[in-house]
Formats: structure tokens, sequence, C-alpha cells
């Protein structure tokens, strides 16, 4: 009796442990279907592809400074590939080496990696966030995860990855690019939209594309990817995607002005409450002028999103040394 007892009451904790575990998880991954926390899509026009880049960076800089990032509250940020996200690095890079951001207490996950391409080959998406990223900021290297497409067991290291990110708590920031066909991350035309992390073969579009990189020769371009899937991104708290150049006017069209298809994955994205697409001129060739001129207004409340915050001088500081802002600004602005 006295032993059932005292398993009971073990019982009892772990499950009320875990119970508060869970709750605050879900809050922090449901927030997006808090009402008052909740806005439409945003789109963001820029000029070119380097005011994209700014801007890109200025915004995550002031999201991870008002998260008041600590050794108890680590900032979540989902991380792509490719030339889209490369200027925003760059300047994310200056912020850090200039002391007013640190990424101390960031973890970052990334959203897919080659099957079967060595982790050190150049064109892995392992080296290329090591050199064109981690390497230059102050991430703890363990924080920095980035799907093993070498691994023995490929549909365990998809699973495992979907379990580190809600061991983190869930992404607070999800930053993504997309290709010509409108995939986001390696989620390829015909994904499932409630897809998560998993095994993907690469169309034909995308190899061409990426045949850039090894070449130019189709053959050298890996048939394989792991990538999350479309719900891993849509969990995420935020969602921010890049987009540049004529080449994706096609897909931002289909993306925005068109209805949620899998064809399309990005377009699902229509539907994640706080999302913003962020493109330059380029990539609006193909919308309604109505819809560049809609957006294109906007932008006066777009930018207060990425004035310098005051806290700035010591990003490391613990909350309590901090000043913050009075008002949120991501949740004072509204629009579309
Ligand atoms: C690949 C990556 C995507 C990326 C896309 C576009 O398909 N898996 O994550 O968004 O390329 O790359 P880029 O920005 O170079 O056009």
């Amino acid at each position: 009796m006295q032993f059932n007892l005292e398993l009971a009451l073990s019982d009892l904790k772990t499950r009320d442990t875990r119970g508060a575990a869970v709750a605050r998880l879900k809050e922090k991954l449901n927030c997006r279907w808090n009402k008052t926390a909740c806005k439409s899509m945003r789109l963001v026009i820029c000029d070119d592809y380097n005011k994209l880049s700014e801007w890109a960076a200025k915004y995550v800089r002031n999201r991870i400074l008002k998260s008041q990032p600590g050794p108890d509250n680590y900032f979540v940020l989902g991380l792509p590939t490719g030339s889209s996200p490369l200027g925003m690095y760059k300047k994310l890079v200056e912020f850090c080496n200039r002391g007013e951001l640190s990424f101390k207490y960031v973890k970052t996950f990334n959203m897919d990696e080659y099957v079967r391409l060595d982790r050190d080959h150049p064109e892995s998406y392992h080296s290329f966030m090591w050199e064109n990223f981690f390497k230059h900021i102050d991430i703890d290297p363990q924080n920095a995860h980035i799907l093993d497409g070498n691994a023995e067991d490929l549909v365990a290291e998809c699973d495992s990855y979907e379990e580190k990110i809600t061991e983190a708590g869930g992404i607070d920031l999800f930053i993504g690019g997309i290709g010509s066909d409108g995939h986001i991350a390696f989620n390829e035309p015909g994904s499932s939209l409630v897809s998560r992390t998993r095994v993907k073969t690469l169309a034909k579009e995308t190899i061409l594309a990426n045949a850039r990189f090894f070449d130019d020769d189709m053959s050298k371009v890996p048939k394989m990817a792991l990538t999350v899937g479309v719900a891993t991104v849509m969990d995420a708290k935020e969602v921010l995607i890049l987009i540049s150049g004529v080449k994706k006017a096609h897909a931002l069209r289909q993306a925005i002005e068109e209805g949620v298809n899998h064809m399309c994955t990005v377009s699902a994205f229509q539907q994640h409450p706080h999302t913003t697409f962020v493109v330059d001129e380029d990539a609006t060739m193909e919308l309604r002028v109505r819809t560049v001129k809609y957006f294109q207004g906007l932008m006066d409340v777009h930018n207060k999103l990425v004035e310098d915050v005051e806290d700035l001088q010591d990003p490391t500081a613990p909350p309590s040394a901090k000043k913050r802002k009075s008002t949120d600004d991501s949740n004072s602005v509204y629009n579309s």
C-alpha cells in the first residue's frame, strides 16, 4: 500500500511536471491561435536584393533582441540555405561583429540537407552554413542543428530532428527561401501540406536549378534530401520568406495571389497567421498592380519593424539589465 501510494504520487508528480512543460510548449507553439497575437500575411516590397537583405537582417536582429534571450530563454531560429538568404547572413554577421547582436542564446535548425553528400563537400548545406554564417558569429556549435544526410537510418534522423525542435520549445522564427516552382525547403510540388521532416526525392526542376553548384552537371547533384515538412514550418510562431529576382516572380504570384495549393508549397503560408514575405521589385513582376500598390502603401508601417531598438548595447546582458521598449511593435502593426 505504502509502495503504491509512493508510486502514484511520483507518477502524479511526473505527469504534473510533464503537463506543465506541455502547457508551456503549447503556449509557445500555439500562440498563433491566440487572437490578440495573430496577424495577417505581410508583403514587404524592397527596391532590390541589397535592401531586401538589409530589411530581413534588421527584422531578425530586432526579433532576437526583443525576445531578450538568456540561459533560460533561448531564441529558436529556423534557417535556409541558397542565394536568397546570403545577403541577410552577411548583414547579421556585421551586426554581430559590431557587438549589436549576439547568438550566444540562439538555437538554430536548418531546413534541409542533401542525402549522401559528404558533410564537408563544399556544396553540402552543412558547409554552406558554416562558411557563410556560423563560423562568423558567436553561436555555440552545439546549438546549430543541421540534418545529417549521411545518417545510417534517415527516417530516425528525421524523427529525432522533429523531437529536437520540440525539446527546444518550437521555432520562434522560421526563415525560408523558395524554388522557382514555389517549393519551400525541399517540399517539392505535390508535397503534403501537413508533411513533417522526411526524406524527399528532388524534382527535376530543382536538380536543374542546383546543377549550377555542381559544375553545371545534373548527374553530380544529389537526387535526394532530408527536409523539414510544410507542417514543421507552419508550427513556427512566425515565418519570414525571402524571394528575390524575376525567376521567382511566377512562384510569388502563385504563393500570394492564388489559392493554397500543394503544387506550390509556399502558398500554404497564406494561412499562417504570422508570415512575412520579403521580396524585391523584380520578384513582383507578375503580381497585379493593385497588389503591389497596396503593399507598397504599407512600407512606412513595415519599416517601423526594422527601426533600431534601444537595447542594442549589450545583447547578452540578462533581461533584467536591459531596458525593454514599451511596445512590441510586431504586435502593434496591422496590415493586409
Ligand atoms: C533549394 C533549397 C531551398 C531554397 C531554394 C532556392 O531548393 N532547398 O531551401 O530556398 O534552393 O535557392 P536560392 O535562394 O538559391 O534561389
